[in-house]
């Protein structure tokens, strides 16, 4: 499954990332805008169960989230996601993986994986701003599937259909939400348009 999460308010404040001109802190303060938003839209189908309360007026049938969520960042650029969706979900576990991408072979590297225990019962919400040739996301899925996660949300910025069918063919019962959904990649393997180097909008390297 993929969703491209349309909205006004997501439009508008992707348009400001995407603007070269834009500066780390209006890039930061908007990624972290958008993820909230994207958070209301991923969470929608999770699933609940009835509870017994007492309002100060009457007993009351009423509902609480049944499975534990986990995000799980992509290192470095994930983190830019990683305080809007906590926002929504503050009861949510966390954990991170480390990759980056050779500039070279465009092939992935892991460098570090920490994750809270009892991930096969858990809703995994992997994150990173950009779904390229989608080999990042793959490598990430491979590992918190190795450590047992069965239910697993790809939650993306922007994506590019090579990176869309890379996911998709690998892991087909990973659902993928993105918020634009791009023209292509360029010979470097930047998403076109895209936004540049997430990574170094975010934290103003380079
Ligand atoms: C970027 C981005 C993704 C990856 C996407 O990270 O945040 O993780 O590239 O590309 P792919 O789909 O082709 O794998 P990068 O490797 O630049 O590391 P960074 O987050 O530390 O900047
Ligand atoms: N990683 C980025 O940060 N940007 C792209 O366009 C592609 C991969």
């Amino acid at each position: 499954m993929l969703e491209v999460l349309n909205h006004p308010l997501i439009s508008h404040k992707l348009t400001q990332m995407r603007d070269k001109n834009t500066g780390t802190k209006d890039f930061r303060e908007n990624l972290d805008e958008i993820a909230e938003l994207m958070a209301y839209e991923v969470c929608r189908d999770l699933p609940i169960t009835k509870v017994d309360i007492e309002t100060p007026v009457s007993p009351c049938i009423g509902y609480q989230l049944s499975k534990e969520i986990v995000i799980v960042p992509i290192l470095r650029a994930g983190v830019g996601l990683l305080d809007g969706i906590r926002r929504l979900v503050p009861t949510a576990k966390v954990g991170f993986i480390g990759l980056f991408r050779d500039e070279e072979t465009l092939e992935p590297h892991e460098y570090f994986a920490k994750f809270p225990k009892d991930l096969d019962q858990a809703i995994v919400m992997v994150v990173d701003p950009m779904l390229a040739t989608g080999g990042s996301a793959v490598a990430a899925i491979d590992m918190i599937k190795r450590r047992g996660a069965k239910q697993i949300k790809l939650v993306c910025l922007v994506g590019v259909p090579e990176g869309v069918k890379a996911v998709q063919e690998a892991h087909p019962d990973v659902d993928i939400y993105l918020a634009a959904l791009d023209d292509h990649l360029n010979e470097h393997g930047y998403i076109v348009p895209g936004l540049g180097d997430a990574g170094d909008r975010i934290f103003g390297t380079k």
